[in-house]
């Protein structure tokens, strides 16, 4: 009995979605667990939950098809294969029944599908919380910068929402395309030079949850990773006083060598540190250092934000992260390094 392609095509893709399936490990937001892959099946957020919900309907369907269609076919083989000294079998052409029974059934598989998948689509175009923020995510070769533009500042690597909040983002970029995704809060949508698309998330639970670009951009697009950290709003109103403070003045004598060295070589051309840095911040290539000391990862998630992660990365971020904007700086001693690791972590 042959079988129409988009049956078979559809059995094609349902085995290696069960096998993802049992892959896909439990999802845990700690932040001792945010390296890991997060798990798009893991939703914390409404956004999250309805594309999950849609994905576990058309896996079923897809699923249902698969079993249907490969029972059937294994009955064939094995009920009428070939034995010795059996006739030729009778030669049909055509069954009208059949055909018009195989054409409807996918018609109908494939209707229920689509009714969900815009029912869906339809759902997560409104936000319900009348609590809102704003933040541009703007996409860099490679790390994300986000500003606040209502509380007037920005900070790179890491947003802070609260919770069972509207967080409206404007996606900006002024290099290549990029895509902006966190799994377990949102779908992915790109941000494209010259056209600033906006999309909405919601975090209904306190976290850290890891974002991705999900869009090739470069050579170092693997490691162009966020994080969103969902807090209680009292906690997110603390974070937004403490980012809007101007830079902390270091007390040790190492950090104070280390903020000196800084304001006076090369690192002030890149990066702004509000309180310390003259130059129009928007105009700086590299991320605001303002808070860095407080931030979990340097330069898009490529290493965890220590001093010892620090100090390769300032002696040589090519060999970190190779094509990364910031050039090595092979003159540096290792007091200088030292020096401006103890004051950059002491930016908290
Ligand atoms: Cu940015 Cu991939």
């Amino acid at each position: 009995m042959p079988l129409k392609p988009t049956w078979r095509r559809r059995a094609a893709l349902a085995l290696p979605l069960l096998f993802a399936l049992l892959l896909a490990g439990c999802g845990d937001t700690s932040i001792t667990d945010i390296t890991h892959t997060p798990n798009m099946l893991d939703p914390k957020g409404p956004i999250a939950l309805k594309e999950s919900d849609l994905f576990w309907i058309i896996l079923i369907i897809a699923t249902a098809v698969f079993v249907i269609v490969v029972s059937v076919l294994i009955y064939s083989i094995i009920r009428y294969r070939a034995r010795p000294d059996s006739p030729e079998p009778t030669q049909t052409h055509g069954n009208t029944r059949i055909e018009i029974a195989w054409t409807i059934a996918p018609s109908v598989v494939l209707a229920v599908v689509l009714v969900a998948t815009i029912t869906t689509m339809f759902q997560i175009q409104q936000p319900q919380s009348p609590n809102t923020i704003t933040v541009n995510a703007v996409g860099h070769q490679w790390w994300w910068e986000f500003q606040y533009p209502d509380q007037h500042f920005v900070t790179a690597d890491e947003m802070w929402v609260p919770t069972n909040t509207v967080v409206h983002i404007n996606l900006v970029s002024n290099n290549v395309i990029h895509s902006f995704w966190v799994p377990q809060l949102t779908g992915k949508t790109d941000v494209i030079p010259g056209h600033d698309n906006q999309m909405w998330l919601q975090a209904d639970s306190q976290g850290w949850f890891r974002g991705e670009c999900a869009e090739f951009c470069g050579t170092q697009h693997a490691h162009m990773d966020f994080l969103v950290h969902a807090v209680s709003s009292s906690d997110y109103q603390t974070w937004v006083s403490q980012q809007q403070q101007l830079a902390a003045q270091p007390t040790d004598s190492v950090a104070q060598a280390g903020a000196k060295f800084f304001t006076t070589s090369a690192c002030i051309g890149c990066h702004a540190i509000n309180g310390v840095t003259t130059t129009d911040a928007s105009r700086l290539i590299g991320p605001n250092l303002t808070h860095f000391g407080s931030r979990q990862w340097i330069a898009g998630g490529v290493v965890d934000n220590t001093p010892t992660n620090l100090a390769a990365w300032i002696r040589d971020p090519q060999t970190v992260k190779d094509g990364a904007d910031m050039p090595a700086f092979p003159q540096l001693t290792d007091d200088q390094i030292n020096e401006l690791v103890a004051y950059l972590e002491s930016l908290k």
